[in-house]
């Protein structure tokens, strides 16, 4: 059995493989109708429950519909309407969900409880989204350079604006795939250290500069997200917008990346703020790709999880 609860924390060899199976898996069932079975049934019999305590539109069904495909099923669960946080301890939630279910997927606010619902699960958890991480994105984000590119290792890789969850986990990424990595947004919203510490104790470069137009020059993807998080206060929003607007990917600035740079975000975008709508509907935009690569990457996450 095998946690998934970070990109730092997951064998490297492993994480290989498990865009490998997801490129295979992919290609075994081009142009299917979305809800065949695949053809080996991998998942036939279990229950994964899928706990949200946020919003989702891409994890949720990118989750549902990928276990359904593996002949799993699902139970979507809200937060809210469970007893989590009501009183009953984390660990309690973990030991009994364990009795019904052979896998659990949560998006949550504070890491911890990720961490105790792992400590307490006897099955596997799965992070979909905390505060601090987000782990499936990077991993649908790696298969899309994939396919895209070929190997990530050595690239470089710009985030501008925020340096938050999806940066952190790019950041995890970046020691795991071997790619440098530079970060250019304001000091106040520097990605943590511990982050960078890691990346860097990995042996890959990782930079930070302020001058998003020199931190562009060179890079073979460039990266945003959301200059508001579901987990900063809406009380930040007039705030965030006015440190993080020098920062907005637009035509300029990918023009001052390489010719072939590719553009992220992990959706959802707000268009006209951290990203203009001529770079999403661009020919540089990959967006739709890593919406969809959601899917296939945590297929692969699932089997690995339960060993399958
Ligand atoms: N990218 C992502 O996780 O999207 P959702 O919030 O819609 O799940
Ligand atoms: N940073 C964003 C990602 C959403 C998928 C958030 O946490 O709201």
């Amino acid at each position: 059995m095998n946690h998934f609860l970070d990109i730092h924390k997951t064998d490297q060899a492993d994480l290989h493989n498990m865009i490998d199976l997801a490129a295979r898996m992919k290609a075994d069932r081009a142009g299917l109708p979305k809800g065949r079975l695949d053809a080996d049934n991998a998942l036939d019999g279990r229950m994964v429950a899928l706990i949200f305590e946020k919003p989702s539109t891409r994890t949720r069904v990118s989750f549902d519909v990928g276990i359904r495909q593996m002949g799993g099923q699902t139970m979507l669960l809200s937060g809210k309407d469970m007893q989590l946080g009501h009183g009953e301890t984390i660990a309690d939630t973990a030991r009994v969900l364990s009795r019904y279910v052979d896998a659990i997927m949560i998006r949550t606010f504070d890491e911890s409880v990720l961490l105790e619902l792992a400590e307490y699960s006897d099955v596997p958890v799965i992070n979909g989204l905390t505060d601090r991480t987000h782990p499936c994105q990077i991993m649908a984000d790696l298969l899309t350079y994939q396919e895209h590119r070929g190997d990530i290792a050595g690239k470089k890789v710009v985030w501008s604006g925020d340096g938050n969850n999806v940066c952190a986990s790019f950041l995890h990424a970046a020691g795991q795939f071997g790619f440098d990595f530079t970060f250019t947004g304001p000091e106040k919203l520097d990605p943590e250290a511990e982050f960078i510490g890691y990346a860097r104790s990995k042996g890959v470069q990782v930079s930070i500069e302020r001058d998003p137009f020199k931190a562009v020059e060179g890079a073979d993807l460039v990266v945003t997200d959301t200059w508001v998080s579901m987990h900063d206060s809406q009380s930040t929003k007039e705030r965030r917008h006015n440190l993080l607007r020098p920062y907005q990917v637009n035509d300029d600035l990918m023009a001052a990346a390489k010719d072939d740079a590719l553009f992220m975000h992990c959706l959802p975008a707000h268009r006209g703020e951290e990203v203009t709508s001529s770079v999403m509907d661009g020919p540089q935009s990959v967006i739709f790709d890593e919406a969809e690569n959601r899917l296939h990457a945590q297929k692969a996450v699932v089997r690995w999880c339960l060993g399958l």
